[in-house]
């Protein structure tokens, strides 16, 4: 389903939390969000202990308050649920509510997210705060979206306790039936594993040494959809009591948290919302900042997305927590826009004084609104507001690439070939190339339609099904490209290894077949006869069919092919069969979408991002060049338009600013 909140223009807000504040303070934060341009806030995330002092008693005095001041500015609400941090008195009286850990331990109160996904105590409390909230704003006018629980999973998105236990169970005879097909999918004649009973069949806990892979990889899937039928039991109240009021819940697609098959969790929100932050300590930060916001936009399918929270500067929860440098706020925010972003948020309006996150940035810091911070809020906040036109419109690109969650679960078990695989490293090492020669990139599932694609890129895609893999297949044979990366096609969706050589289930499509893997040492590198430089992996790989591009010149397999081209129909199938990396690989890769025929945004000079949007002005096809320059020096565009933030019209050569951004509206033709 997709619906918006009735916002004008971009939204442009925070998380806003005046709990922690005393009524005086409100009627600041109002004109100081007033001069900001704030459009939008999130309320209540963590007030559950607030408007329910005690079992059923509801007192949401305090947010009347709060929500009469904020609509009389004319800001919006996204008004939380409240049910993201369970209160003091329900973890007392209930303490099975809390969550356990893979070895045993009970995790206390005292912190947030504190709960079983399976407890039903939670579940029931948490759907009767959910219905007495909507019930109580159903008609305030401040209200324009719902906001679900908070970032389901990002503390605790498996827990081991014996209702997990039960509610595994169920899951699991729902997906596999009985015992036998369990037994099989399980591979269970490995290790004595064999289960005659469903009493047997448990959460993977603590084990002597590696747990069986197939029960590892569905109870990561339980976990996703446990955490999803939560979501969905709120939401379900939230429609009964408001059938009109958009709801989302905020994603945390990035780097540093992969719990969710946010492609289920997609499926079942009214419009997507993400959390991002960068890792502050990373050179190529704005690059990872891209790739999350490509994902996102994917899973909105094509359509815009909100940036529910990102920070103004530093977090606290990293090491070491890295402030922004002046207009890297600015550039992240456009960033997303420019990405399918319809706003962006912070976490959160005033820093607090008091709790875990005080040295978390906010959008008016501990000193005040005459800081840097203030003064780039505003002024970008301002930006945002000259952009409304850019309000619904959608980014185009010729290539894809294939995201599995299931497939990032599947290869970080341990037991593997190497432990110096990781898959969100592969996908980034894929995407950044595609980034720095401005070509865009959507996200897809892996049985995601790829008509609409030149190129699809298949990067350690290792538990695919059957008809994942026909479909990439078919895909190619119809005239488009694929890359296949190493590390894809090795087994079912079970987890059950492909046999009759690697990758399996791509070995037909790429006219190969690979005998035996050789990764390699810690430090170890391998030269290709093209120049190119392979790390972490090789493998004993054949042609059957396709030819050879290149090859290894030294290392475990001197003379094995490494990179291989089929023809297959109308199309060409690519298989990297080893870890290339650096300007090997964003060689190999920029050839292979040229001769696709994926178009560029433009020419980006180093460290330049280009990307489009598309949509209409009146009844004519308008495009908007966002063009950010992510270095410390001023760099030349060619472009002719409107610049939108500066207002001033610009045709051929123009200078861009060092850290500067442009969205330059161009008429299309
Ligand atoms: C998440 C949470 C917020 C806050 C920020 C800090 O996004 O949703 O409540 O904890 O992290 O970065």
């Amino acid at each position: 389903m997709s619906r918006w909140p009735s916002t004008p223009g971009l939204a442009w807000g925070a998380d806003y939390n005046p709990e922690q504040w005393p009524d005086e303070v409100w009627d600041a934060d109002v004109d100081l969000m007033r001069r900001a341009g704030v459009t939008l806030v999130s309320v209540g995330i963590f007030s559950w202990a607030l408007v329910e002092p005690e079992e059923g008693r509801y007192d949401f005095a305090l947010f009347d308050r709060v929500l009469d001041r904020l609509h009389a500015a004319g800001i919006g609400v996204d008004l939380a649920t409240m049910t993201a941090a369970p209160p003091p008195w329900l973890t007392t009286r209930h303490p099975d509510v809390l969550p356990v850990l893979a070895d045993g331990t009970r995790l206390s109160p005292g912190s947030r997210q504190s709960y079983c996904p399976s407890s039903p105590v939670y579940r029931e409390r948490a759907t009767a705060l959910a219905r007495a909230v909507a019930e109580h704003y159903r008609d305030h006018p401040a209200l324009v979206a719902w906001h679900v629980g908070n970032e389901y999973g990002c503390h605790v998105a498996r827990c081991y306790c014996d209702r997990s236990a039960e509610a595994f169970r169920a899951w699991l005879r729902e997906r596999h039936g009985d015992l036998d097909a369990l037994n099989e999918a399980w591979g269970t004649a490995f290790w004595s594993q064999h289960v005659t009973d469903w009493d047997q069949v448990l959460p993977p806990r603590a084990t002597p040494t590696f747990g069986n892979p197939g029960q590892l990889l569905d109870f990561d899937r339980f976990s996703s959809d446990a955490l999803l039928e939560l979501f969905t039991a709120e939401r379900d109240v939230l429609r009964e009591v408001t059938p009109d009021v958009p709801i989302t819940t905020n994603f945390m697609v990035g780097w540093t948290f992969a719990e969710l098959d946010y492609w289920s969790w997609a499926r079942e929100v009214d419009f997507v919302s993400n959390d991002h932050y960068t890792r502050s300590e990373s050179p190529d930060r704005h690059v990872e900042l891209a790739m999350a916001a490509d994902l996102t936009r994917g899973l909105a399918g094509g359509r815009p997305w909100l940036l529910m929270e990102h920070s103004t500067s530093a977090v606290n929860w990293q090491e070491r927590n890295i402030a922004k440098l002046p207009g890297e706020l600015r550039r992240n925010s456009l960033q997303h826009t420019a990405r399918g972003a319809d706003g962006a948020l912070f976490f959160q309006w005033r820093q607090s004084r008091a709790g875990a996150e005080r040295y978390h940035s906010a959008m008016l810091p501990h000193a005040g609104p005459d800081t840097k911070v203030f003064r780039e809020v505003c002024e970008t906040g301002a930006g945002f507001a000259r952009l409304a036109e850019v309000a619904g419109s959608t980014v185009r690109a010729d290539v894809a690439i294939v995201f599995d969650w299931q497939s990032l679960w599947a290869s970080r078990q341990p037991a593997h070939p190497t432990r110096d695989f990781s898959y969100q490293q592969l996908v980034s090492d894929l995407y950044a190339p595609l980034w720095a020669a401005g070509i865009t990139v959507d996200f897809v599932p892996p049985s995601g339609d790829l008509s609409a694609y030149r190129l699809v890129v298949v990067p350690g895609l290792c538990a695919v099904t059957d008809a994942d893999a026909r479909r990439i297949t078919e895909h190619v044979e119809a005239g488009g490209t694929a890359l296949v990366t190493w590390a894809s096609g090795l087994t079912d969706e079970r987890g059950h290894v492909r046999l009759g050589g690697y990758p399996g289930a791509f070995r037909d499509l790429l006219g190969v077949w690979t005998e035996e893997f050789h990764p390699l040492r810690a430090d170890e590198r391998v030269l290709l006869d093209d120049g190119g430089e392979v790390a972490v992996w090789t493998e004993h790989l054949h042609p059957r069919g396709a030819e050879v591009i290149a090859s290894y010149a030294d290392g475990p397999l001197p003379g094995v092919p490494a990179v291989t081209r089929a023809t297959r129909g109308a199309g060409a199938a690519w298989y990297l069969a080893c870890g290339l990396r650096g300007e090997g690989l964003r060689r190999l890769v920029t050839t292979v979408a040229e001769q696709a025929g994926a178009t560029p945004a433009g020419t980006p000079a180093d460290g330049v991002e280009l990307v489009r949007r598309h949509g209409r002005r009146g009844d004519r096809a308008v495009s908007w060049l966002f063009a950010l320059n992510h270095t410390s020096a001023d760099v030349e565009l060619d472009v002719a338009g409107v610049d939108l933030l500066s207002g001033d019209p610009v045709s051929g050569r123009t200078t861009l600013r060092a850290g500067d951004v442009a969205v330059i509206r161009e008429e299309e033709v």
